[in-house]
């Protein structure tokens, strides 16, 4: 990678992402209904010669220094296609991280933003960083968080952004780590040993997704939260769920939300509800659960 000029310090921002309908079977072709989160990623660009900082992990990678570490390698990736002026980068996650949120997508594409990149490059150096990172992404959510807004995604098509006003949701952690791998590797057992009926349930995600889709852009909550409690059920059905998820979607149900389930690969991870989110939030907090406020926004 070659240096230009420092530039004057400027912030460069990157959303997250939420997965609202549509996870696993999204894996077979199906399309999945995401949004971009309000919050993600913000990364402060200062004269300097390449560091990478993370105050909140304690981490500063030095990109003259040879590393293993997968943060260095995520780093790496992205500066190999960059002709990146000469800056050093602080990068501040204003989202849980590990969490299913994208954060990992939403911190490749701020920094890649912040060493110049964009438009076909910028994604290519985020899938780079996110294939270090998670293996086989399906690229889902630096898509995401480079576009903003909502969108049905398909791994052939990419992404088809949809018109919707801002949605606001609770996010609440079940305190469990998510096994997004885990759970890919048993959706794919079940659709070898059961394989019609995990194909049935594909199918009915999909149209819950359309359906999704549909009722988001004309700001119908009930009936987006109805589609993501079915969508639950066959979530559960493919054992990608786990007791602390159903408990979750539980109580956001009698606390009056419209509508719960998992979002991104369970096993753990986070849990969303849509509806009178103040209720929500509550019962959830005193249940002992961690809680977000998000928006999915342009
Ligand atoms: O756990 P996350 O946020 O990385 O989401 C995984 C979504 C899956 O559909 C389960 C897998 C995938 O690659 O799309």
């Amino acid at each position: 990678m070659s240096t230009v000029a420092p530039m004057t310090p400027r912030q460069h921002r990157a959303h997250g992402k939420v997965i609202l309908l549509g996870e696993h079977s999204v894996v077979y072709g199906h399309p999945a209904l995401a949004g971009a989160l309000a919050d993600g990623v913000i990364v402060d660009a200062t004269a300097g010669r390449g560091l990478l900082r993370i105050p909140q992990w304690d981490v500063v990678i030095d990109p003259t220094v040879d590393s293993d570490a997968t943060l260095a390698r995520a780093y790496a990736e992205i500066r190999a296609r960059a002709v990146a002026p000469a800056v050093d980068l602080t990068l501040t996650f204003n989202l849980p991280t590990g969490a299913g949120l994208g954060s990992s997508a939403a911190m490749a594409v701020a920094v890649g933003r912040a060493l110049g990149l964009e438009g076909a490059m910028l994604a290519d150096a985020a899938m780079a960083s996110e294939t270090v990172i998670h293996g086989t992404p399906s690229g889902l959510d630096h898509t995401v968080s480079m576009a903003g807004g909502f969108g049905l995604f398909t791994r052939s098509g990419g992404l088809a952004s949809l018109k919707a006003a801002p949605l606001p949701l609770v996010i609440g952690h079940t305190g469990k780590a998510r096994d997004t791998k885990g759970r890919v590797a048993r959706v794919a057992q079940l659709l070898a040993e059961r394989s019609d009926e995990t194909r049935g349930r594909f199918a009915a995600i999909e149209a819950l997704v359309q359906r999704g889709a549909g009722a988001v852009a004309r700001g119908s909550y009930g009936e987006l939260g109805a589609a993501m409690t079915e969508n639950q059920r066959h979530l559960e059905a493919l054992d990608v769920s786990c007791p602390e998820i159903e408990r979750m979607c539980a109580i956001a149900r009698d606390a009056g939300a419209f509508g719960a389930k998992l979002t991104g690969g369970g096993g753990g991870g986070c849990v969303i509800a849509v509806g009178n989110d103040r209720p929500v939030a509550d019962a959830w907090r005193a249940a002992g659960y961690e809680v977000f406020s998000a928006t999915v926004s342009a």
